[in-house]
């Protein structure tokens, strides 16, 4: 299939996608404006396949033959010329993103698909500066790339089957599975879900109703999900889930992105890549906050999670995507224990219903619950409870 391919982007997602590919056989052009950021890149890379190797996955030589199918560059021309296939993954800045995918038209074979690993930015906004939007495409992966599993793709209004096609066989060579988002909405399948949890967590801590510890501590404890809501905050990037929590708001009022995200941002703590965000860092790429299990009790659950629910109902009644494809989303793009459907269904239904409601009474229509989950409650499928929920129950 492709070579060679390229990779637009050495910062957190770039250098991860660009170890997956080489790590698969492609030699890959890694590009990005500066030396020093390329250094850095190959520095996470190596450090993340000694890792591989010391975890007996990898050996000494295939890691050396990883290393070698990457090559750095600052020039885009360079990194594009005969590549079948580029994925960008600068930072969530559309004008940025715009300008790019404009030079690489003008610069690529004509046939070549130009992939987008954006995290909410809608494919078809992005794919409008170029003369092909066919060969235009969302290819999402999760952080890191090399451990998480799942890739979503997303098609934009004009993607052509053929470049879904071609796409979805290189993420198959890559070892990884995948969903597809059938719509172009903003945030697409997980970060619609992901964005409204994260939210509402930092707004609960806002409102002061309960600890950012509190917080985490019932969420990876209780909910059992792999970091609480600030670890992963934190892991992935302040800024980023800021900037994609503002796609989703300004664009469709999907989430509200919270104060206390705001203040994070506006102060550049963006988590541990500059040392602070929800916790301090002292710099090892393998530190991890100390979450005390002894407060899991302190909050519901549900409060947490009736609002990435809501997103959730929010996707099916859309046809995005279906029940189990988006159970599979967060299972495989966010480790999950089980799917956030399942999850709902143990809750009841009507209780997440309850829990809308009253925030909606408090703190506005941001609330208001999906019509597809009133509809459940007044057909008395309210999950586990009653045997009918989003699934069946024998
Ligand atoms: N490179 C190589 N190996 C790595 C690695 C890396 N970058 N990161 C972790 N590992 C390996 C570890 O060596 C370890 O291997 P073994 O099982 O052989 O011991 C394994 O992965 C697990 O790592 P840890 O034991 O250190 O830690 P953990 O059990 O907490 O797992 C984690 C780490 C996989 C990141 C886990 O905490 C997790 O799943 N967190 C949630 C991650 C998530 O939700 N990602 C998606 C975020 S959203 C996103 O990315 C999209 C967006 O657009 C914003």
């Amino acid at each position: 299939m492709f070579e060679k391919i390229a990779v637009v982007g050495a910062g957190t997602m770039g250098h991860g996608i660009a170890e997956v590919a080489a790590l698969n056989g492609y030699v890959v052009f890694l590009c990005d404006i500066s030396e020093e950021i390329l250094r850095e890149a190959i520095k996470k890379i190596e450090w993340s396949l000694r890792k591989m190797v010391e975890k007996g996955k990898l050996g000494n030589e295939e890691l050396t033959l990883t290393l070698n199918r990457i090559r750095t560059t600052t020039s885009l021309e360079e990194a594009a010329k005969d590549s079948k296939l580029i994925i960008e993954a600068v930072p969530e800045n559309l004008e940025l993103k715009k300008g790019i995918f404009s030079r690489l038209d003008g610069m690529t074979h004509p046939e070549t698909i130009l992939g987008t690993n954006t995290s909410s930015l809608p494919i078809s906004e992005i794919a409008s500066v170029t003369s092909r939007p066919d060969k235009v495409i969302g290819i999402h992966f999760f952080n890191p790339p090399v451990i998480m599993p799942l890739v979503e793709i997303v098609c934009g209004d004009k993607t052509s089957k053929q470049t879904v096609d071609s796409v979805l066989t290189f993420i198959k060579t890559l070892g990884k599975q995948f969903i597809i988002c059938r719509k172009d909405v903003p945030g697409f399948v997980v970060n619609r879900i992901l964005e409204a949890l994260i939210q509402e967590a930092a707004w609960i801590v806002h409102r002061g109703e309960a600890s950012m510890l509190e917080v985490d501590s019932a969420v990876k404890y209780r909910a059992k999900l792999p970091m609480g809501l600030f670890e992963l905050s934190d892991y992935v990037g302040i800024d980023v889930l800021y900037s994609a929590g503002k796609a989703i708001q300004d664009r469709d009022g999907g989430v509200i992105v919270s104060p206390l995200f705001e203040e994070y941002y506006e102060n550049g703590w963006y988590g541990k890549k500059s040392g602070k965000g929800f916790y301090t860092y002292t710099g090892d790429l393998w530190e991890k906050p100390k979450i005390p299990p002894e407060l899991a009790d302190k909050v519901n659950l549900e409060e947490i999670f009736a609002p990435a629910v809501n997103a959730a109902a929010w996707l099916l009644r859309n046809n995005v995507v279906d029940k189990e494809e988006l159970d599979k989303a967060v299972i495989l793009g966010l480790n999950f224990p089980e799917g956030i459907l399942q999850m709902a269904d143990k809750w009841g239904i009507d209780t997440l219903v309850q829990v809308l409601k009253i925030k909606r009474s408090k703190y506005g229509e941001y609330y208001k619950p999906d019509q597809l989950l009133e509809e459940m409650v007044a057909n008395n499928r309210l999950g586990v409870k009653t045997r009918r929920g989003f699934y069946e129950y024998v």
